[in-house]
Protein backbone atom coordinates (compact mmCIF):
# COMPACT_ATOMS: atom_id res chain seq x y z
CA UNK A 1 0.00 0.00 0.00
CA UNK A 2 1.43 3.89 -0.70
CA UNK A 3 2.14 5.18 2.29
CA UNK A 4 -0.04 8.62 2.60
CA UNK A 5 1.20 11.63 3.60
CA UNK A 6 -1.18 14.33 5.36
CA UNK A 7 0.68 15.78 8.17
CA UNK A 8 4.23 17.58 7.70
CA UNK A 9 6.92 18.43 10.51
CA UNK A 10 9.44 20.89 9.63
CA UNK A 11 12.56 21.66 12.19
CA UNK A 12 13.81 24.66 11.40
CA UNK A 13 12.24 28.09 10.84
CA UNK A 14 15.15 29.44 8.81
CA UNK A 15 15.58 30.98 5.20
CA UNK A 16 15.12 27.28 3.87
CA UNK A 17 12.68 26.05 6.92
CA UNK A 18 9.99 28.99 6.67
CA UNK A 19 10.14 28.65 2.60
CA UNK A 20 9.40 24.40 3.10
CA UNK A 21 6.16 25.13 5.67
CA UNK A 22 4.62 27.73 3.55
CA UNK A 23 5.07 25.59 0.41
CA UNK A 24 3.39 22.88 2.57
CA UNK A 25 0.63 24.82 3.56
CA UNK A 26 0.31 26.50 0.72
CA UNK A 27 -0.25 22.81 -1.29
CA UNK A 28 -3.27 21.78 1.85
CA UNK A 29 -0.93 20.12 4.14
CA UNK A 30 -1.33 21.27 8.19
CA UNK A 31 2.76 22.04 9.13
CA UNK A 32 4.00 22.31 12.31
CA UNK A 33 7.22 24.37 11.95
CA UNK A 34 9.46 23.81 14.78
CA UNK A 35 12.87 25.77 15.95
CA UNK A 36 14.97 25.80 19.22
CA UNK A 37 14.38 29.33 20.43
CA UNK A 38 10.62 31.69 20.09
CA UNK A 39 12.51 34.85 18.07
CA UNK A 40 13.45 32.24 15.62
CA UNK A 41 10.31 30.94 15.06
CA UNK A 42 8.61 33.97 15.25
CA UNK A 43 11.07 35.12 12.78
CA UNK A 44 10.34 32.97 10.22
CA UNK A 45 6.62 32.88 11.00
CA UNK A 46 6.70 36.99 9.88
CA UNK A 47 8.72 35.86 6.91
CA UNK A 48 5.84 33.17 5.86
CA UNK A 49 3.47 36.26 6.33
CA UNK A 50 5.29 38.59 4.22
CA UNK A 51 5.67 36.03 1.66
CA UNK A 52 1.77 35.18 1.65
CA UNK A 53 1.24 38.86 1.69
CA UNK A 54 3.45 39.39 -1.56
CA UNK A 55 2.23 36.46 -3.19
CA UNK A 56 -1.96 37.43 -2.86
CA UNK A 57 -1.06 41.31 -3.51
CA UNK A 58 0.05 39.96 -7.53
CA UNK A 59 -2.96 37.58 -7.35
CA UNK A 60 -1.09 34.41 -7.21
CA UNK A 61 -3.02 33.13 -3.83
CA UNK A 62 -6.12 31.31 -4.69
CA UNK A 63 -7.35 31.43 -1.10
CA UNK A 64 -6.28 34.14 2.26
CA UNK A 65 -3.36 34.44 3.20
CA UNK A 66 -4.77 33.95 6.96
CA UNK A 67 -6.39 30.62 5.80
CA UNK A 68 -3.23 29.56 4.81
CA UNK A 69 -1.42 30.62 7.55
CA UNK A 70 -4.14 28.93 9.98
CA UNK A 71 -2.59 25.65 8.94
CA UNK A 72 1.04 26.42 10.15
CA UNK A 73 1.75 25.78 13.65
CA UNK A 74 4.73 27.27 15.42
CA UNK A 75 6.60 25.58 18.36
CA UNK A 76 9.90 25.16 19.97
CA UNK A 77 8.97 21.34 21.39
CA UNK A 78 10.65 18.60 19.32
CA UNK A 79 8.12 16.08 20.46
CA UNK A 80 4.67 18.45 20.08
CA UNK A 81 6.23 19.27 16.41
CA UNK A 82 6.63 15.75 15.22
CA UNK A 83 4.47 13.46 17.15
CA UNK A 84 1.40 13.58 14.81
CA UNK A 85 3.78 14.08 11.33
CA UNK A 86 3.51 11.47 8.38
CA UNK A 87 6.90 13.46 6.98
CA UNK A 88 9.37 15.15 8.80
CA UNK A 89 11.37 17.79 6.54
CA UNK A 90 14.68 18.95 8.91
CA UNK A 91 16.10 22.22 7.80
CA UNK A 92 18.87 22.83 10.61
CA UNK A 93 21.86 24.24 10.10
CA UNK A 94 24.30 21.97 7.23
CA UNK A 95 26.20 20.55 9.82
CA UNK A 96 26.64 16.90 9.94
CA UNK A 97 26.90 16.32 14.04
CA UNK A 98 23.99 19.18 14.15
CA UNK A 99 21.59 17.02 11.32
CA UNK A 100 22.54 13.48 12.70
CA UNK A 101 21.31 15.14 16.38
CA UNK A 102 17.78 16.26 14.84
CA UNK A 103 17.58 13.05 13.07
CA UNK A 104 18.14 10.63 16.85
CA UNK A 105 15.81 12.68 18.47
CA UNK A 106 12.89 12.63 15.67
CA UNK A 107 13.95 8.89 15.57
CA UNK A 108 12.63 8.52 19.02
CA UNK A 109 10.19 10.97 19.24
CA UNK A 110 7.95 10.29 15.76
CA UNK A 111 5.74 7.45 15.01
CA UNK A 112 7.31 4.51 13.04
CA UNK A 113 5.85 5.09 9.95
CA UNK A 114 7.12 8.57 9.68
CA UNK A 115 9.84 9.35 7.21
CA UNK A 116 12.26 11.69 7.65
CA UNK A 117 13.39 14.06 5.24
CA UNK A 118 16.67 15.95 5.14
CA UNK A 119 17.10 18.96 3.07
CA UNK A 120 20.57 18.66 3.68
CA UNK A 121 22.52 20.91 0.42
CA UNK A 122 25.71 19.42 0.86
CA UNK A 123 25.96 15.92 2.95
CA UNK A 124 25.39 12.23 2.43
CA UNK A 125 21.96 11.13 3.64
CA UNK A 126 23.18 8.14 4.59
CA UNK A 127 25.52 9.77 6.91
CA UNK A 128 22.19 11.22 8.42
CA UNK A 129 20.25 8.42 8.56
CA UNK A 130 22.37 6.40 10.10
CA UNK A 131 21.96 8.34 13.55
CA UNK A 132 18.21 6.85 13.05
CA UNK A 133 17.02 2.88 13.46
CA UNK A 134 15.08 3.82 10.43
CA UNK A 135 17.74 4.54 7.30
CA UNK A 136 15.22 2.93 5.30
CA UNK A 137 13.14 5.32 5.83
CA UNK A 138 15.02 8.36 5.07
CA UNK A 139 15.45 10.38 2.19
CA UNK A 140 17.02 13.59 0.87
CA UNK A 141 14.37 16.39 -0.02
CA UNK A 142 16.32 19.41 -1.59
CA UNK A 143 14.37 22.34 -2.18
CA UNK A 144 15.82 25.77 -3.25
CA UNK A 145 15.95 29.11 -2.41
CA UNK A 146 13.54 30.65 -2.15
CA UNK A 147 11.57 28.05 -1.99
CA UNK A 148 8.21 29.47 -2.86
CA UNK A 149 9.60 30.72 -6.31
CA UNK A 150 11.54 27.99 -6.89
CA UNK A 151 9.89 25.10 -9.06
CA UNK A 152 12.82 22.51 -8.37
CA UNK A 153 12.88 19.95 -5.57
CA UNK A 154 15.87 17.30 -5.83
CA UNK A 155 14.74 13.49 -4.08
CA UNK A 156 17.48 11.51 -3.24
CA UNK A 157 18.12 8.10 -2.14
CA UNK A 158 20.34 7.41 0.80
CA UNK A 159 21.94 3.48 0.82
CA UNK A 160 19.05 1.61 2.42
CA UNK A 161 16.03 4.31 1.55
CA UNK A 162 12.78 2.02 0.15
CA UNK A 163 11.32 2.40 -3.24
CA UNK A 164 8.42 3.41 -1.82
CA UNK A 165 9.48 5.77 0.71
CA UNK A 166 10.98 7.57 -2.29
CA UNK A 167 8.05 7.35 -4.68
CA UNK A 168 6.05 9.28 -1.66
CA UNK A 169 8.25 12.02 -1.53
CA UNK A 170 8.03 12.25 -5.01
CA UNK A 171 4.37 12.13 -5.22
CA UNK A 172 4.58 15.01 -2.36
CA UNK A 173 7.01 16.99 -4.05
CA UNK A 174 4.61 16.66 -7.16
CA UNK A 175 1.60 17.76 -4.48
CA UNK A 176 3.42 20.82 -3.84
CA UNK A 177 2.95 21.58 -7.71
CA UNK A 178 6.93 21.43 -8.26
CA UNK A 179 8.95 19.56 -10.44
CA UNK A 180 11.49 16.62 -8.55
CA UNK A 181 14.57 15.54 -9.68
CA UNK A 182 15.72 11.85 -8.30
CA UNK A 183 19.13 11.59 -7.18
CA UNK A 184 19.54 7.37 -6.98
CA UNK A 185 23.08 7.46 -6.32
CA UNK A 186 24.00 9.01 -2.31
CA UNK A 187 26.07 11.84 -3.71
CA UNK A 188 27.25 14.97 -1.46
CA UNK A 189 25.60 18.18 -2.57
CA UNK A 190 23.31 15.98 -4.82
CA UNK A 191 22.95 17.38 -8.71
CA UNK A 192 22.26 21.37 -8.62
CA UNK A 193 24.71 22.24 -5.92
CA UNK A 194 27.50 19.60 -7.67
CA UNK A 195 27.29 22.01 -10.72
CA UNK A 196 26.19 25.40 -8.40
CA UNK A 197 29.32 24.97 -6.09
CA UNK A 198 32.01 25.14 -9.05
CA UNK A 199 30.00 27.74 -10.95
CA UNK A 200 30.56 30.10 -8.47
CA UNK A 201 33.51 29.10 -7.30
CA UNK A 202 35.39 29.01 -10.78
CA UNK A 203 34.27 32.81 -11.02
CA UNK A 204 35.91 33.63 -7.73
CA UNK A 205 38.96 32.43 -8.99
CA UNK A 206 38.84 34.50 -12.37
CA UNK A 207 38.47 37.30 -9.85
CA UNK A 208 41.49 36.08 -7.53
CA UNK A 209 43.63 36.32 -10.85
CA UNK A 210 42.13 39.62 -11.95
CA UNK A 211 40.80 38.48 -15.79
CA UNK A 212 37.85 40.36 -15.64
CA UNK A 213 35.25 41.86 -13.58
CA UNK A 214 32.30 41.39 -10.98
CA UNK A 215 29.57 42.94 -13.03
CA UNK A 216 31.11 41.30 -16.52
CA UNK A 217 31.41 38.30 -15.04
CA UNK A 218 27.62 38.72 -13.99
CA UNK A 219 26.66 39.97 -17.25
CA UNK A 220 28.28 37.13 -19.15
CA UNK A 221 25.79 34.35 -17.70
CA UNK A 222 22.73 36.58 -17.16
CA UNK A 223 22.67 38.53 -20.77
CA UNK A 224 24.66 35.60 -22.49
CA UNK A 225 23.64 32.33 -21.08
CA UNK A 226 20.28 33.38 -20.18
CA UNK A 227 20.93 32.77 -16.06
CA UNK A 228 18.46 34.22 -13.56
CA UNK A 229 21.50 35.38 -11.60
CA UNK A 230 25.04 35.30 -12.10
CA UNK A 231 27.42 33.71 -9.65
CA UNK A 232 28.32 36.45 -7.74
CA UNK A 233 24.64 37.46 -7.33
CA UNK A 234 23.64 33.98 -6.98
CA UNK A 235 26.70 33.88 -4.10
CA UNK A 236 25.57 36.71 -2.13
CA UNK A 237 21.95 35.60 -2.02
CA UNK A 238 22.85 32.29 -0.56
CA UNK A 239 25.21 33.82 1.50
CA UNK A 240 29.25 33.73 1.17
CA UNK A 241 29.86 31.66 4.66
CA UNK A 242 27.85 28.66 3.34
CA UNK A 243 29.47 28.68 -0.07
CA UNK A 244 32.82 28.45 1.96
CA UNK A 245 31.89 26.14 4.30
CA UNK A 246 30.40 23.84 1.66
CA UNK A 247 34.01 23.52 -0.09
CA UNK A 248 35.89 23.42 3.09
CA UNK A 249 33.42 20.41 4.60
CA UNK A 250 35.06 18.44 1.08
CA UNK A 251 38.42 19.87 1.60
CA UNK A 252 37.81 21.98 -1.44
CA UNK A 253 40.07 25.36 -1.14
CA UNK A 254 38.06 28.71 -0.49
CA UNK A 255 39.11 31.23 -3.50
CA UNK A 256 40.81 34.49 -1.70
CA UNK A 257 38.06 37.19 -2.97
CA UNK A 258 35.91 35.00 -0.96
CA UNK A 259 37.39 34.75 2.08
CA UNK A 260 38.87 37.91 2.11
CA UNK A 261 34.82 39.16 2.45
CA UNK A 262 34.16 36.57 4.82
CA UNK A 263 36.49 37.93 7.19
CA UNK A 264 35.79 41.71 6.50
CA UNK A 265 31.64 40.50 7.71
CA UNK A 266 30.60 40.45 4.37
CA UNK A 267 28.10 37.70 4.13
CA UNK A 268 26.53 39.03 0.80
CA UNK A 269 22.67 40.05 1.02
CA UNK A 270 21.92 39.19 4.45
CA UNK A 271 24.76 41.45 5.65
CA UNK A 272 23.95 44.00 3.33
CA UNK A 273 27.86 43.66 1.84
CA UNK A 274 28.89 40.80 -0.12
CA UNK A 275 30.57 41.18 -3.92
CA UNK A 276 28.00 43.92 -4.46
CA UNK A 277 26.50 46.29 -1.66
CA UNK A 278 23.07 46.38 -0.86
CA UNK A 279 22.30 48.74 1.76
CA UNK A 280 23.76 51.66 -0.99
CA UNK A 281 21.06 49.65 -3.16
CA UNK A 282 23.71 49.08 -5.85
CA UNK A 283 22.58 45.35 -5.53
CA UNK A 284 23.49 43.87 -8.20
CA UNK A 285 22.38 46.32 -11.44
CA UNK A 286 25.65 45.36 -13.11
CA UNK A 287 26.68 49.03 -13.10
N1 LIG B 1 7.80 35.11 -1.50
C1 LIG B 1 7.06 35.96 -2.22
N2 LIG B 1 7.58 36.87 -3.06
C2 LIG B 1 8.94 36.88 -3.17
C3 LIG B 1 9.78 36.02 -2.46
C4 LIG B 1 9.15 35.11 -1.58
N3 LIG B 1 9.86 34.25 -0.83
N4 LIG B 1 11.05 36.27 -2.77
C5 LIG B 1 11.05 37.27 -3.66
N5 LIG B 1 9.77 37.64 -3.88
C6 LIG B 1 9.29 38.71 -4.71
C7 LIG B 1 10.23 39.90 -4.76
O1 LIG B 1 10.06 40.71 -3.62
C8 LIG B 1 9.79 40.58 -6.02
O2 LIG B 1 8.65 41.37 -5.74
P1 LIG B 1 8.46 42.82 -6.43
O3 LIG B 1 8.31 42.53 -7.89
O4 LIG B 1 7.18 43.32 -5.81
O5 LIG B 1 9.66 43.61 -6.08
C9 LIG B 1 9.36 39.43 -6.88
O6 LIG B 1 9.20 38.28 -6.03
C10 LIG B 1 10.35 39.04 -7.91
O7 LIG B 1 9.74 37.96 -8.56
P2 LIG B 1 10.00 37.70 -10.05
O8 LIG B 1 9.61 36.28 -10.32
O9 LIG B 1 9.46 38.78 -10.91
O10 LIG B 1 11.57 37.92 -10.03
P3 LIG B 1 12.65 37.21 -10.71
O11 LIG B 1 12.20 36.76 -12.04
O12 LIG B 1 13.82 38.09 -10.55
O13 LIG B 1 12.84 35.89 -9.81
C11 LIG B 1 14.12 34.66 -8.36
C12 LIG B 1 13.38 35.96 -8.55
C13 LIG B 1 13.13 33.50 -8.46
C14 LIG B 1 14.75 34.64 -6.97
C15 LIG B 1 15.19 34.53 -9.50
O14 LIG B 1 16.06 35.61 -9.44
C16 LIG B 1 15.98 33.27 -9.43
O15 LIG B 1 15.52 32.22 -9.87
N6 LIG B 1 17.21 33.38 -8.93
C17 LIG B 1 18.08 32.21 -8.78
C18 LIG B 1 17.80 31.62 -7.46
C19 LIG B 1 18.52 30.32 -7.30
O16 LIG B 1 19.25 29.85 -8.15
N7 LIG B 1 18.27 29.72 -6.16
C20 LIG B 1 18.94 28.51 -5.82
C21 LIG B 1 20.13 28.85 -5.03
S1 LIG B 1 21.04 27.41 -4.59
C22 LIG B 1 20.16 26.80 -3.31
O17 LIG B 1 19.16 27.28 -2.88
C23 LIG B 1 20.73 25.58 -2.75
C24 LIG B 1 20.57 25.53 -1.27
O18 LIG B 1 21.03 24.30 -0.86
C25 LIG B 1 21.31 26.61 -0.54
Amino acid sequence: MAIEIETVAVLGAGSMGHGIAEVAALAGYDVAMRDIEQDIVEEGYGQIEWSLNKLAEKGQLDEEADSVLARIETTTELDAAVEDADLVVEAAPEDLEIKRDVFADVDAAAGPETILATNTSSLRVSDIAMATDRPERCCGLHFFNPPVKMDLVEVASGEQTRDDVVEAAIEFVESLDKTPIYVRKDVPQFVVNNVLTPYMGEAAWMLDDDASEISEIDAAMTFKRGYPMGPFELNDFGGLDIFAHTREQWGDPVPESVSRRIDAGELGRKSGQGFYDYEAGSGADYE
